[in-house]
């Protein structure tokens, strides 16, 4: 970090909340290639716009253009991408909106780093709300379904490093929601989720 910097205290979390009457925060989807992560996240984005709330999407391909076009799929450029995409989360949820990301994020320790990154109230005064959820399927099904034929690559070796075939995926151990995506409907996950927004307070 720089040095010669110091943080700029401006309106509280708080205030800002109140004067938007929505409190943000991070909705984190973690799951293989193929769970389902970025269509369920879609339908929740467009499920949560229609209630009039203010909500944005990220997701792994997509970033992947251009904040994060410097970084490929090893263990340490996935780490970065994970350390800036929380960064970026936090960013939008901090501005009350409801920030939701879906990627593959296979390690727990970052996972885990984007959880406190949220709780952290050192320069304001709350923490912001960070929702893990699991979108869970097995490799045999993700396998299955490839809808962009990198599983059929990976296993012919032509793509290095691939979550599930040749890298590892840490699955969450106390995730605020598990979703199975292969019995669960899209819609029926969209609800879930809401629920739980709706119970924790999270949808004004
Ligand atoms: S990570 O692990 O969180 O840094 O990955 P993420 O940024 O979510 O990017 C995952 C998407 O990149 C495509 N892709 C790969 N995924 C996993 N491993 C390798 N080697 C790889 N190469 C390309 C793939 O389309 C992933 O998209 P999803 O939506 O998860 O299927």
């Amino acid at each position: 970090m720089a040095t010669n910097i110091t943080w700029h205290a401006g309106l509280t979390r708080t205030e800002r909340s109140e004067l938007r009457k929505q409190r943000g925060c991070t909705v984190w989807f973690t799951g293989l290639s193929a769970s389902g992560k970025s269509t369920i996240a879609t339908a929740l984005e467009q499920h949560l716009l229609h209630l009039g709330l203010q909500t944005y999407r990220l997701d792994g391909d997509n970033v992947r253009f251009g904040l994060n076009k410097d970084l490929g799929f090893s263990p340490q450029d996935r780490v970065e991408n994970i350390r800036r995409i929380a960064e970026v989360a936090k960013l939008f949820a901090d501005s009350t909106t409801i920030a939701l990301t879906s990627f593959i994020s296979p390690y727990k320790a970052d996972r885990q780093v984007a959880r406190e990154l949220h709780a952290d109230t050192k320069n304001t005064d709350s923490p912001l709300p960070f929702i893990e959820v699991y979108v869970d399927v097995s490799i045999e099904e993700a396998e299955r379904r490839d809808p962009k034929g990198l599983y059929k690559k990976a296993k012919a070796g032509e793509i290095k490093e691939f979550t599930g075939i040749s890298a590892p995926y840490e699955a969450p151990e106390n995730p605020e929601i598990h979703i199975h995506s292969k019995d669960t409907p899209v819609e029926e996950a969209v609800l879930i989720i809401t629920k739980y927004l709706e119970e924790h307070g999270l949808l004004k």
